[in-house]
């Protein structure tokens, strides 16, 4: 059971959840103790958003929540209610890819992959509150996002470029 701000008892069993997720209302329907990343990938079928660690350790479940980058694992969906949720799937259509995307694709900003979601939204929203970030602020913005194939300096290098193709200053 959760109790909400109101006073209001939800659960235990599943309530309605209404979500912002990638600029579309969704509702999904799971326990209060669930968390927005198992409702993501198993009610919204978002699978993009990774689950490793499950424990806050290593970033992979990056998502934004209102702009921010947050651990989606560590975070329960009902108390995302009525609030933006930013997916990696919700940066590219089906015409062109989101410039962060293109720049980790340029600097070859990945090697097995699976941390590259995490690390991409984890960049949109250093980006999104430091659109001109010096390395070290690259290096600590992106400290909650572990890359266990060790690609850190072609990481953040992308984040460099896609910062140079955001302001305009990639050629
Ligand atoms: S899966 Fe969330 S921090 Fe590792
Ligand atoms: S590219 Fe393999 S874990 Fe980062």
């Amino acid at each position: 059971m959760a109790r909400m701000k109101n006073g209001e008892a939800r659960g235990p069993g599943k309530v309605p959840i209404s979500l912002v997720v990638n600029g579309a209302e969704r509702t999904v329907h799971v326990e209060p103790r669930t968390t927005l990343l198992d409702a993501l990938r198993h009610e919204l079928n978002l699978t993009g958003t990774k689950r490793v660690c499950n424990s806050g350790a290593c970033g992979a479940c990056t998502v934004l929540l209102d702009g921010e980058a947050i651990y989606s694992c560590m975070t329960l969906a009902i108390t995302c209610e009525g609030r933006s949720v930013e997916t990696v799937e919700g940066l590219s259509d089906a015409e062109s890819l989101h410039p962060i995307q293109e720049a980790f694709i340029e600097e070859d900003g990945y090697q097995c992959g699976f941390c590259t979601p995490g690390q991409v939204m984890a960049a949109k929203g250093l980006l999104a509150r430091n659109p001109h970030p010096s390395p070290e602020q690259i290096r600590h913005g992106m400290s909650g996002n572990l890359c266990r194939c060790g690609a850190y300096q072609k990481i953040f290098a992308s984040v460099e470029n896609a910062a140079r193709r955001m302001n305009g200053e990639h050629s």
